[in-house]
């Protein structure tokens, strides 16, 4: 059943997870891409002649092999970039041209300057593709895919896939200024007269995951002690940290994180379909304590620093 890879991307994050992980700053790398901006006019105008030459030669010899893929386009906001990073990175490795399906487009495009382009709908109903279903993990037979029109499906969102060109696909995934501006005025008003401020993304999956995932997948939600405990980490490391906690199950937290303490910001209003303000306020955050789901996945993968996650997140019975 479809949500099988869902739920494995999540685990996969095992490896990782145990309790830190530290990453690299998104800051770093904007800078890194601001650099090779700032060198390429100097090729350009002649201080590097030979190395602008090369450049052309190289655009010229490298034409992709025929055909054209893409990636089925299913569920919501985190489904969606765990499909485009893993057909970007799979097209890549296998030399193929990628484009998106419209629904792709549709869900990605209003909140990212994605580049991959877009499938007309007509052009896609004609191609004689053949669907591909990828399990949920890099796997060695997916660098040698002797397919001209494939189409992946699944719900790949393992990093596994895309993890070795990481700051290519966190470049892909840059939100629109628009939001970065609206964004970062929304934790200008959090912040409020705090000085010295460290801003905590807290993701906390509840809506049918509190059934289904004891019940069907055997995995574990994150609970109000771990929470509690995640929190206290960043309270004693930090001089002002604010939690800004986002869910589909506001009540619950409500009801369950004691913000007595007065560094707790409950955002968003649950709509799980316009989820890009939560997105983009936990992705903003310097770090994140994080429960299960690909949303809360992919906001951590954006973010600078420190993620915390929890050990044992399946149960004993768990396929996974
Ligand atoms: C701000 O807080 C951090 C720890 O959260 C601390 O290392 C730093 O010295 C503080 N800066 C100032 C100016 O107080
Ligand atoms: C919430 O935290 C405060 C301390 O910040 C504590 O005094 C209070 O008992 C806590 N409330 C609950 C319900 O745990
Ligand atoms: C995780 O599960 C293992 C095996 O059941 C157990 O030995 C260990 O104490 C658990 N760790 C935590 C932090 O609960």
């Amino acid at each position: 059943m479809s949500q099988k890879g869902y739920i494995l991307g999540v685990f996969l994050l095992g490896p990782f997870s145990l309790s830190v992980i530290l990453k690299f700053s998104k800051k770093q790398i904007g800078i890194q891409w601001e650099e090779l901006l700032d060198a390429s006019p100097m090729l350009s105008n002649g201080l590097e002649p030979e190395a602008s030459d090369a450049r052309n030669m190289i655009c010229e010899t490298k034409k992709k092999r025929d055909g054209i893929w893409t990636v089925w386009s299913s569920g919501q906001l985190g489904n969606q970039l765990g499909q485009y990073a893993a057909l970007y990175a799979l097209a890549k490795l296998n030399d193929h041209e990628a484009y998106i399906e419209q629904g792709t487009h549709n869900w990605l495009a209003p909140i990212f300057k994605i580049s991959l382009p877009v499938l007309h709908r007509d052009t896609a109903g004609k191609i004689p593709w053949r669907n591909f279903r990828i399990h949920d993990w890099m796997s060695e037979e997916y660098y040698h895919i002797d397919e001209k029109y494939l189409r992946l499906t699944g719900y790949p969102s393992s990093w596994t896939f895309y993890h070795h060109i990481r700051e290519e696909i966190i470049w892909e995934i840059t939100f629109h200024d628009f939001i970065k501006a609206e964004t970062n005025k929304h934790l200008e008003l959090i912040k409020g007269t705090r000085k010295n401020v460290t801003f905590i993304g807290v993701h906390v999956h509840r809506g049918d995951y509190v059934q289904i995932m004891p019940k069907v997948w055997k995995g574990v939600l994150g609970d109000k002690t771990y929470l509690e405990k995640a929190m206290d980490y960043f309270r004693t490391k930090y001089q002002e940290p604010v939690f800004v906690v986002a869910s589909n199950g506001m009540a619950w937290c409500m009801e369950s994180i004691n913000a007595s303490t007065g560094d707790i910001y409950f955002s968003g209003d649950e709509v799980e379909s316009s989820p890009w303000k939560d997105f983009a306020l936990l992705a903003h955050s310097d770090h994140s304590i994080m429960t299960i789901g690909t949303f809360g996945l992919w906001a951590n993968y954006l973010v600078g620093w420190e993620t915390i996650y929890f050990t044992n997140f399946t149960l004993p019975d768990s396929n996974f």
